[in-house]
């Protein structure tokens, strides 16, 4: 195989899917594996430059393949590997203020760049700047159940963060309109951004609006059946009143019938706080797949050390 398209055995995901969602380096040593032979070596240079634009990225991953060659004595460095990793020491001049873009090579048909920081866990008081493990629990639960659905329909996001899980929905075959709120003005501005940057992908499908669970009106489409989305809102037991009352007010809408929600359970008595106010509140939960580590996506790699992630359908 070529152009970075060795699989990892077990996942099947290649590495220009590991390299381009700027995966841990630490986690990357059975994709490294597939390249150490000599003669393999200036491909898996290629793949790594040409799957992300984050030098610094490129350059740790580098620093660990060559650090794996050289502990094995029946291995010979390839003086590409060498001259590529030699060629970072040289800062590029707007590496500094060049926004992080993560490359997320999902399927043949479907790809998404976002702008995010996926180390940072919460900046200016938000999490909404990296993408979560539940919105790619999420997205690979659309993506795997498309082909179920028949008939056309629409999604609104709510807590949307970086926009992955509906930049996602909106390249399903049966999609026709996308919706992605949040109730933070600077990740709504980052999600106007994050549709500009994939808008030869995604087409006028998208918007996005600022909406803030129980304060603002819920999103009401016209001549078409819609399924609310969200992924890792359900981390703060004191949230749960306004976002079970603003998924219930989508819900009582003609055009929404129910509600996709994905939860990274990192406490069983939060996760049950949120099954509770959803009782309370008679919104019916069904759980449809949990996501457990080791996580065997085909369109995402999910960090091993994640929780449990349950992939719920709400509907009145
Ligand atoms: C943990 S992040 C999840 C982001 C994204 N869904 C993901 O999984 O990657 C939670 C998101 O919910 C938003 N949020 C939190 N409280 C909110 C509220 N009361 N109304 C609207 N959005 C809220 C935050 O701004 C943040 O983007």
């Amino acid at each position: 195989m070529t152009d970075g398209s060795t699989a990892r055995e077990s996942s099947g995901l290649l590495l220009k899917q590991v390299i381009g969602q700027q995966v841990l380096p630490k986690y990357l040593k059975p994709w490294f594996e597939a390249y150490t032979q000599y003669e393999r070596q200036p491909e898996f240079v290629n793949t790594v430059e040409s799957s992300t634009e984050n030098r610094e990225y490129q350059k740790s991953v580098l620093k660990l393949f060559i650090r794996n060659i050289e502990s094995d004595h029946t291995k010979e460095l390839h003086e590409d590997v060498f001259e590529a990793y030699a060629s970072y020491m040289i800062p590029s001049l707007d590496e500094t203020e060049r926004k992080n873009i993560v490359n997320y090579a999902i399927s043949p048909a479907i790809a998404v760049r976002l702008y995010e920081e996926p180390n940072v866990i919460a900046r200016e008081g938000g999490t909404g700047h990296r993408t979560w493990e539940a919105a790619l629990a999420l997205a690979d639960y659309l993506v795997d159940t498309s082909s179920f659905q028949t008939t056309p329909r629409s999604f609104v996001e709510l807590g949307a963060g970086t926009g992955l899980v509906g930049l996602v929905a909106c390249q399903l075959p049966y999609t026709e309109q996308v919706v992605l709120t949040d109730g933070d003005t600077t990740v709504v501005d980052n999600l106007e951004e994050n549709m500009r940057l994939n808008s030869g992908t995604i087409g006028s499908k998208v918007c996005s609006q600022k909406l803030w669970w129980n304060k603002d009106p819920p999103v009401s489409l016209v001549n078409t059946e819609a399924t609310i989305i969200a992924a890792d809102v359900t981390y703060d037991s004191d949230l749960f009143p306004a976002l079970v009352q603003c998924i219930k007010q989508h819900l009582a809408l003609p055009s929404t019938d129910n509600a996709l929600v994905s939860a990274t359970i990192r406490s069983p008595e939060t996760y049950q706080a949120f099954l509770d106010e959803c009782a309370t509140n008679s919104v019916k939960v069904h759980v449809l797949k949990t996501y457990t580590s080791p996580f065997a996506s085909r369109h995402f790699f999910i960090s091993p050390e994640s929780p449990d992630i349950a992939v719920l359908r709400l509907e009145l």
